[in-house]
C-alpha cells in the first residue's frame, strides 16, 4: 500500500487541508502517516482510524521509506528536508504549500482546474515536484483562466483586496485585536445616538494612535485602514507579490510568450477571502455575453454574479465567500477605455483554492496516478 507523510497539518493552511480531506472522505486507499518538527512522539489527527505516533518530519531516512509527502510546513521546512531528501535518491512526490520550490524548473505549479494538461503532461515526463501556487494567483485563474485560455487575454492588471489570512494566523488575530480595541475606545459614543459623529472618527484615530494598538505582526494599522505592501521589495519597484501575478500566471498557464500581468497588492482588513479588480485588454473585440460564457463555463465552482448593485453586494464580497469554494466573478463589463477593455470584480477564500484545495486535489491525482 502506498505510504503517505503530511507534515505542517497542524498550521492554518494544513488544518484546513485536513478539515477537507475528512470531510472528502480522502483517507482512503493509502498508509498515512503524520510527522511533526515539534512534538514527535505524541498523537496525530483525528481521522478515523488508530495511527502511529506522530514521526520526526527531521528524519530524512524515514521520510525516504515514503511514495508521497504532502508538507503545509512552510518553505524553511522545504528548504533543509527536501534536498537532502533528494539526495538520499528518493523518488516520491513531493507536494508542497509552500513557494520555494514554485519557481524551480523542475516543478509545477498546480491548480488542476486550470492547468490539468500542465499536471498530466508533467506526470508523464516523470515530474514529481508539485507546488500550490500563490493564493491570488490562484484565485484569479480560478476566476479569469478561461479568458486566458480563449487566448482573449492581452495585458492584465489586478489590483488586490488581500485578507489578513494571507498573512498568517497571528496576523489574523491581530486583525480582530485591532477591530476590538478601537470598537472597546469608541463603544460609549457609538451606542449614544446624539454623540457627533467627528467625535467618534476622532476617537477611532486616537485607539489606531496610541502606543497600545496592537500592532506586532503587521506593524501598522490594519482595522480601519490598509496597507499598500505586501511581501518583499523587488528591484523593479514591485512588491514580490506583485511580481508573483506575472511570474506563477505565466508558469502556470505554461504560455508560449509571456501574457504581461501586473498591479497593486494591497491587504484590507478582510479575514480569509481575497478579492480582486481586474482589468483585461482583450486581443479582440468579444461581446460581453460570449465573455460572461466562457468565464461561467471554465470550471465549475467559478459563478458569474450580474452586475446589479443586488447581487454584487450580496455574493461578490468576502463575507458571501469566506468558507465556500465558490468563485464569484462580477461587475463584467467593457470599460469607458474602448471595446477591448474589460473590467471584472472576483473574490475567493484564500485558505481554500487559495491554499489547501489545489493541495488536497494534486494529491488524489498523485495517488491515482501511483495506484
Ligand atoms: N502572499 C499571500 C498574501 C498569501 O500575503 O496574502 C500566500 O499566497
Amino acid at each position: 500500500m502506498l505510504k503517505v507523510v503530511f507534515i505542517g497539518w497542524r498550521g492554518m493552511v494544513g488544518s484546513v487541508l485536513m478539515e477537507r480531506m475528512r470531510e472528502q472522505g480522502d483517507f482512503a486507499g493509502f498508509e498515512p502517516l503524520f510527522a511533526s518538527t515539534s512534538q514527535v512522539g505524541q498523537p496525530g489527527p483525528d481521522i478515523g482510524m488508530d495511527m502511529p505516533p506522530l514521526a520526526d518530519a527531521f528524519n530524512v531516512d524515514a521520510l525516504s521509506g515514503t511514495d508521497i509527502i504532502v508538507t503545509c510546513q512552510g518553505s524553511d521546512y522545504t528548504k533543509k528536508v527536501y534536498p537532502e531528501l533528494r539526495k538520499k535518491g528518493w523518488k516520491g512526490f513531493w507536494i508542497d504549500a509552500s513557494s520555494a520550490l514554485r519557481m524551480a524548473d523542475d516543478s509545477i505549479i498546480v491548480l488542476d482546474p486550470v492547468n490539468r494538461e500542465v499536471i498530466d503532461s508533467a506526470l508523464d515526463r516523470g515530474i514529481k515536484n508539485f507546488t500550490g501556487g500563490n493564493c491570488t494567483v490562484s484565485l484569479m485563474l480560478m476566476a479569469a483562466g478561461g479568458l486566458f485560455k480563449a487566448g482573449l487575454v492581452e495585458w492584465m492588471t489586478s489590483m488586490t483586496y488581500q485578507a489578513a489570512s494571507g498573512a498568517g494566523a497571528k496576523n489574523m488575530r491581530e486583525l480582530v485585536a485591532q477591530m476590538n480595541a478601537i470598537g472597546q475606545l469608541a463603544q460609549s459614543l457609538v451606542s449614544d445616538p446624539s454623540s457627533a459623529i467627528l467625535d467618534i472618527d476622532r476617537r477611532v484615530m486616537e485607539a489606531m494612535k496610541s502606543p497600545d494598538f496592537p500592532v506586532d505582526n503587521f506593524g501598522f494599522p490594519l482595522a480601519g485602514s490598509l496597507l499598500p505592501w505586501i511581501d518583499s521589495p523587488m528591484d523593479n519597484g514591485q512588491t514580490r507579490e506583485e511580481w508573483k501575478g506575472y511570474a506563477e500566471s505565466n508558469k502556470i498557464l505554461q504560455t508560449q510568450q509571456p501574457i504581461p500581468i501586473d498591479g497593486i497588492c494591497v491587504r484590507i482588513g478582510a479575514m480569509r477571502s481575497h478579492s480582486q479588480a481586474i482589468t483585461i485588454k482583450l486581443s479582440r473585440d468579444v461581446s460581453e455575453d460570449e465573455i460572461k460564457d466562457i468565464i461561467a463555463s471554465s470550471n465549475k465552482w467559478v459563478e458569474v454574479v450580474a452586475n446589479t448593485k443586488e447581487d454584487s453586494l450580496a455574493r461578490l464580497t468576502p463575507a458571501a465567500v469566506s468558507g465556500s469554494l465558490s468563485v464569484p466573478v462580477g461587475r463584467i463589463r467593457k470599460m469607458n477605455l474602448g471595446p477591448r477593455y474589460l473590467s471584472l470584480f472576483t473574490a475567493g477564500d484564500q485558505l481554500l483554492w487559495g491554499a489547501a484545495e489545489p493541495i488536497r486535489r494534486m494529491f488524489k491525482i498523485a495517488l491515482e496516478y501511483l495506484q
